[in-house]
C-alpha cells in the first residue's frame, strides 16, 4: 500500500485514477430458463500492492468476478479498470494461477516458465530470459527440480512452478483462484509463507480466492466476503489489522484473531458455525 507523506505526493496522487477499480459490475448468463444474474452491481477499489482475499460460498461467483479482472470474461454491465484503463481481454499485466496448475506436461519446470517469459518478452536476449527464469525458480525454491516434468513433481511443487511462471512475467496484478485448494495442510502453510515473502519482494497486487478463513486472515490486508448467489454482491469487507511480516503462531495467540475468525464464519455460515468451532 502506498504511504503518502508529503503534500506534493498527495496532490500528485489526487490526479491519478485508483489502481484497480471494479465499477458497478454485473454478470448475467443467458440460460434456457431466462437470464441468470450471477453478480449484481459489485464495486471494489483495490490499492496498488494490496493483498485481497475473496471468500464466499461455492457457486456465488468468485471466479466469475476475478475472471473479469483477468479479462477472461466480460462484465454484462459496468467495467473493470486497471490504472484508469478498461480491462477488455487478458494481458501480461494480470497473471492468473489456478488450482489445477495448468502446466504443459511434456515440458520441464524450467521450460514451462521459459515459454511464458519468451512469449511476453520476445525481444529480450536468451541470457536475460534465462536469468529471469532461474531467478523465479529460485524464488519458489525449485532450483533442483528445474529439469523435471510436471508428472515428476508433487502438487505443491507444480503450484510453485505456476507461481514462478506468473511472476516471471512481472505482472501488476496476480490473480489466484484457490491456488492451494488441492494441497495438504503442511504444504499449504509453506506455500502461504512463500507467497507472502514473494509478495513482499515483488511490487504486485494480489487478488486471491480461498475457502479457508485462516488462510485469508494470514495473507490478506482485506477480506472481501461475498453474499450467496444468485445476484451475489459484496456483503462485508474485513480489514485484517495484523502487522507484517506476520508470524502465524503469534497471530493465532492474539485474541483479536478469533474475533475476526468468528466474524467471518458467522458471515458465511450464520450463528451455527460458532457452535461448531467453539
Ligand atoms: N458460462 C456460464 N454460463 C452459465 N452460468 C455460468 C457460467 N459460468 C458460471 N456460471 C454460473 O455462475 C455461478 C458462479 O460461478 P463461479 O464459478 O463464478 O462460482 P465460484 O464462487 O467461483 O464457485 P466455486 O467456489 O465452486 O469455485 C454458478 O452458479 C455457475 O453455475
Ligand atoms: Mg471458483
Amino acid at each position: 500500500m502506498q504511504i503518502l507523506s508529503t503534500p506534493d505526493a498527495q496532490s500528485l496522487a489526487a490526479d491519478l485514477p485508483p489502481f484497480l477499480e471494479i465499477d458497478r459490475v454485473s454478470k448475467i448468463y443467458p440460460t434456457p430458463k431466462g437470464d441468470a444474474v450471477v453478480l449484481d452491481d459489485i464495486s471494489l477499489t483495490v490499492n496498488e500492492g494490496e493483498f485481497i482475499c475473496v471468500i464466499g460460498h461455492s457457486g456465488c461467483g468468485k471466479s466469475t468476478l476475478l475472471d473479469m479482472v483477468s479479462g477472461f470474461r466480460e462484465p454484462t454491465r459496468g467495467e473493470v479498470r486497471l490504472q484508469g484503463k478498461r480491462v477488455t481481454r487478458p494481458g501480461p499485466d494480470r497473471m492468473v494461477v489456478f488450482q489445477n496448475y495448468s502446466l504443459l506436461p511434456w515440458k520441464t519446470a524450467y521450460e514451462n516458465v521459459y515459454l511464458a517469459v519468451n512469449a511476453v518478452y520476445p525481444d529480450k536476449s536468451k541470457a536475460e530470459k534465462t536469468e529471469i527464469v532461474r531467478k523465479h525458480l529460485t524464488m519458489v525454491g525449485l532450483d533442483e527440480a528445474a529439469n523435471k516434468k510436471p508428472g515428476q513433481l508433487s502438487g505443491g511443487m507444480k503450484q510453485r512452478v505456476s507461481i514462478a511462471r506468473a511472476l516471471a512475467i512481472y505482472p501488476q496484478v496476480l490473480v489466484l483462484d484457490e491456488p492451494f485448494g488441492a494441497l495438504d495442510a503442511i504444504t499449504k502453510e509453506e506455500l502461504q509463507e512463500e507467497l507472502l515473502k514473494i509478495w513482499g519482494q515483488h511490487t504486485v497486487t494480489v487478488l486471491m480466492i480461498t475457502h479457508d478463513i485462516d488462510e485469508a486472515l494470514f495473507l490478506a490486508d482485506r477480506i472481501v466476503m461475498m453474499t450467496n448467489g444468485p445476484a451475489a454482491n459484496i456483503g462485508e469487507i474485513m480489514e485484517v489489522p495484523f502487522s507484517r511480516p506476520r508470524d502465524r503462531a503469534q497471530m493465532m495467540e492474539d485474541p483479536h484473531y478469533y474475533t475476526l475468525r468468528n466474524q467471518a464464519l458467522d458471515f458465511l455460515y450464520g450463528r451455527f458455525a460458532l457452535a461448531d468451532v467453539e
